[in-house]
């Protein structure tokens, strides 16, 4: 892949993931998802506005019966994770007796999904797991078991692939990380 710059805002990013390598990713996510589902009707949860890619590919690559919705739950702004978790907006289905599968486009200190599962766990759903595009390991600060990860990367922000700095990137079919 060449090299590639882009700049956002205030901010230079280079090319760091490509389109190829995502999607060879997500199809082995997709792959080990219908082998564990099969038969088990799962409800995916979206996470958005950052997992509408990574959810529409993902979901492509499924092929056992399963649903999908789209939730929000959003806590960080700028470069920062603000900690504030906030509650879920847009749930309408029964979560409780279905095996729920969490979308999410990055897990970064974990904040977001450590209170998203608290609040869905409280729901009582059949089983609950966490899919995510990207992880970064050496962010984290909650006990999280993630069990299905993409990709991990080092702590470097990044964007595209429906991956935002301050509302722009998401577009970009490749992933960006930030030049430092
Ligand atoms: P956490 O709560 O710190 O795990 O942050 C999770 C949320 O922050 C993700 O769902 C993203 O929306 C956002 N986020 C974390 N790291 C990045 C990044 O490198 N680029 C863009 N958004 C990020
Ligand atoms: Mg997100």
């Amino acid at each position: 892949m060449e090299p590639r710059t882009v700049t956002l805002h205030d901010c230079d990013f280079d090319t760091y993931i490509c389109e190829e390598e995502i999607i060879a990713h997500i199809t082995m996510m997709g792959e080990q998802l219908d082998k564990d589902y099969a038969d088990k009707n799962p409800l995916f949860l979206a996470v958005l506005n950052g997992s509408f890619m990574f959810a529409a590919d993902l979901m492509k690559r499924i092929s056992i019966a399963s649903e999908i919705s789209f939730i929000r739950l959003s806590s960080y702004k700028d470069m920062q994770s603000t900690g504030t978790v906030k509650e879920i907006l847009g749930l309408s289905e029964e979560v409780k007796g279905r095996h729920v599968v969490v979308l999410e486009d990055i897990v970064d200190t974990g904040h977001t999904v450590h209170g998203l599962l608290q609040q869905l766990e409280a729901k009582e759903p059949a089983s609950l797991e966490v899919a995510t595009l990207l992880l970064k390991p050496d962010c984290l600060q909650h006990d999280l078991k993630i069990r299905y990860v993409a990709k991990s990367i080092p702590n470097d922000f990044v964007v595209g692939y429906g991956l935002d700095y301050n509302g722009l990137g998401r577009n970009l079919r490749d992933i960006y990380k930030i030049v430092s």
